[in-house]
């Protein structure tokens, strides 16, 4: 055979496999059988054999997995990667459908309802048609690359059958191990005294941060696309369309999904998936609802976590009986006691869970659940633990009533009631005070790592931590002695403190702690009065007037800073250098960063204006064509520099194709 024959016959090959793995993997609707497949595949890896350069990345054997990587390289999301909010009941979801309506009074939007797939969100690039790269949300602005591992998934396409090919499709969706692949897997790892995943979502995380892809290779992982990131080339106009495009595509999608014009349409749908979905070979926790068209998804934005257009819809959650042997109460960082149940272990939704919280004590009233009962568990959120049902056929009649504390477990002083609320007035208490720190150094507060609970407990109880500001005024010396606590640890917690100081005004102001005063409250407070002092000088009716701050969160910021003691907190961090102004927003790199644009001819606009433009989204634009330059833009009676451009084999492009780059690149602005 010559080299030629050869490669027609790869090529004939492998688009054959790629429909046979699409009909098998994807549409699970073999049309040969496997010893035919396998025939297929033996053929063309010995063409690949004897001509090394015929197995190009896209071919079908590119998927059993290349050499272990040193690490995963970052990959910046041009389109961050958003998550979604939640609702529990059709009320709150009707609440959703009320929201959007308000936003839009001259628009009549539909929705689209599709399952919630319980897996591990990622984002895939196609260039031209051809896989290109992928990667992990990671904190949803920047992700790892994670492209080796998702070559070997075998319902991701290498290849897209649009004709032509767009320049650039990103598809989101999630990976995911099928439910009976998961229990298998956990068979296998039993047997071999491996411990088992908790679930497939863990299974399916701690797979795709392998190095080696070979592993990765071997355990079945799938894929299914839901939603799109950054597109050139190719365009749309609502979720149902993207459904459409995707199948086009040959890129797995959910397998149903319905279109909604009304909130009983809605109802209808959310309770039809609830039954679709105990069908589906992969694990689902809810219903996702989104404003079907594009254009007014784009009206709608976003708020700093999570779309307007889109909400989660969760199913009733995961129960667990337990017996109930204590209550502890807790001091929250206000001061409120909150009685936690402690129980005998139990799994629940992935975890093993010995503690609950009861809320607080109108709920324990109204439960009525009491000490050594059997109670029912669920995860609110999925997180955190609650006691929402007493098992009262169980009971025994030595069960024992929860009676609230009288003093604080904290620090002995008697309590008061605030409505149902019972707290420890004692603004030093140091229970308060750990709640406090704890808050205070989370994640996505100021994010001071190694400053774990045990720690806390310990600062506080020597009396070397007062206050969150003596956090930055701690030593080596004070450290050394704490229980557990090496010099390379103490070093690294006094330089992340230290660190913590730069996180702004947004993670400072939720830090606090202040009632009401979520992530998104902080950060709306942040961006409008940019530096403390203006927030502090601000009055009640100025703050209520922020956008998306209500006279609930109003009050409450105006109160917190009126309070001398918080004043004298805010002081104290002030002067251990914590910065108290807004971090200006990122600077986004212009979709056109790094290209040169050279123009010719008569444009529809004032050459400066166009030069403006292309600035503005990150391009360059100089006078003369060279093999540098990225395009070259011909109006009307273009000169010499088209002659140029052919030269140098720069493409040329019209004044439109320059208008949708422009376009993509404000579309990417708005969305950042
Ligand atoms: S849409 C801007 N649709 O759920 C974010 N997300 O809890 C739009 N997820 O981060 C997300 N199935 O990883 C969307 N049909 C679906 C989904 C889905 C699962 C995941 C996704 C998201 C998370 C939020």
């Amino acid at each position: 055979m010559t080299k030629e024959e050869a490669t027609r016959r790869h090529s004939r090959l492998a688009e054959e496999i790629r429909k046979h793995d699409y009909a098998y993997y994807v549409e699970a609707k073999p049309l040969i059988s496997d010893a035919e497949y396998d025939a297929l595949y033996d053929e063309l890896r010995d063409l690949e054999r004897r001509y090394p350069d015929l197995a190009t990345p896209d071919s079908p054997t590119q998927r059993v997995g290349g050499a272990p990587q040193p690490g995963f390289s970052p990959v910046v999301h041009r389109v961050p990667m958003q998550s979604l909010d939640n609702t529990y009941s059709l009320g709150e979801l009707f609440g959703f459908v009320d929201r959007v309506e308000r936003a839009l009074p001259k628009e009549s939007p539909t929705y689209v309802v599709e399952p919630k797939i319980d897996g591990v969100s990622i984002s895939v690039v196609y260039r031209n048609g051809l896989f290109d790269h992928g990667a992990t949300r990671g904190d949803g602005q920047t992700g790892d690359d994670i492209s080796a591992n998702l070559r070997t998934i075998r319902t991701l396409p290498l290849r897209l059958r649009l004709r032509p090919p767009p320049e650039r499709l990103e598809v989101r969706g999630e990976a995911y191990l099928p439910t009976k692949a998961f229990e298998e897997l956990n068979r296998e790892r039993s047997a071999r005294g491996e411990p088992p995943f908790a679930n497939p979502r863990n299974a399916t995380a701690g797979t795709l941060k392998q190095l080696d892809p070979r592993i990765v290779a071997q355990r079945p992982l799938a894929v299914i696309f839901y939603g799109a990131g950054e597109l050139r080339g190719i365009t749309c106009d609502s979720q149902d369309h993207w459904y459409r495009l995707l199948a086009e595509s040959g890129l797995p999608a959910p397998s149903r999904h319905w279109v909604c014009r009304s909130k009983e349409d809605l109802s209808e749908a959310v309770e039809a998936l609830d039954d679709f979905r105990k069908g589906l070979p992969y694990a689902t926790d809810g219903a996702v609802v989104k404003v079907n068209e594009w254009r007014l998804c784009r009206i709608l934005g976003s708020t700093a976590k999570a779309p307007r257009w889109a909400i989660a819809y969760k199913y009733g959650a995961e129960r667990a009986r337990t017996h109930l042997l204590r209550v502890l109460f807790q001091v929250g960082r206000t001061g409120v006691i909150t009685p936690v149940a402690e129980m005998e272990p139990v799994f629940l939704a992935g975890s093993t869970v010995s503690r609950a919280t009861l809320h607080n004590f109108e709920e324990v009233k109204r439960k009525g659940v009491r000490i050594g009962d059997w109670v029912y568990l669920e995860k609110a959120g999925e997180v955190i633990p609650a006691v929402v049902e007493v098992d009262r056929m169980a009971r025994t009649g030595r069960e024992e009533e929860i009676v609230p504390p009288e003093r604080c477990p904290a620090c002995g002083t008697s309590l008061c009631w605030e409505g149902i609320f019972l707290r420890c007035p004692n603004r030093k208490c140091p229970g308060q005070l750990k709640a406090l720190i704890r808050h205070f150094a989370r994640r996505n507060a100021m994010d001071i790592e190694g400053l774990g609970e045990s720690l806390v407990n310990q600062l506080v109880d020597k009396g070397r931590v007062q206050d969150v500001a003596d956090l930055y005024h701690l030593s080596l010396e004070d450290l050394l002695p704490l229980e557990r606590m090496g010099k390379k640890s103490a070093a690294n917690l006094l330089s992340a403190i230290e660190e913590s100081k730069k996180r702004g005004l947004a993670r400072l102001l939720f830090g606090l702690g202040i009632p009401h005063v979520g992530e998104t409250a902080a950060e709306a407070l942040a961006s409008h009065f940019e530096r403390l002092d203006r927030l502090l000088a601000a009055s009640e009716e100025e703050i209520e007037r922020v956008p998306t701050i209500g006279p609930i969160i109003g009050k409450s910021v105006a109160d917190y800073f009126q309070d001398s003691f918080h004043r004298a907190r805010v002081d104290r961090l002030r002067q251990s250098g914590v910065r108290m102004e807004a971090k200006p927003p990122l600077r986004r790199q212009g979709m056109l960063q790094g290209k040169t644009f050279v123009i010719t001819g008569t444009l529809s606009e004032p050459r400066e204006r166009i030069v403006e433009k292309i600035r503005e989204a990150g391009g360059k634009v100089t006078e003369s064509v060279s093999r540098k330059t990225s395009f070259l833009v011909a109006g009307e009676e273009p000169g010499s520099k088209l002659k140029q451009a052919g030269k140098h084999g720069v493409p040329v492009i019209s004044e439109a194709e320059l208008a949708r780059l422009l376009d993509a690149d404000r579309k990417d602005r708005d969305a950042t």
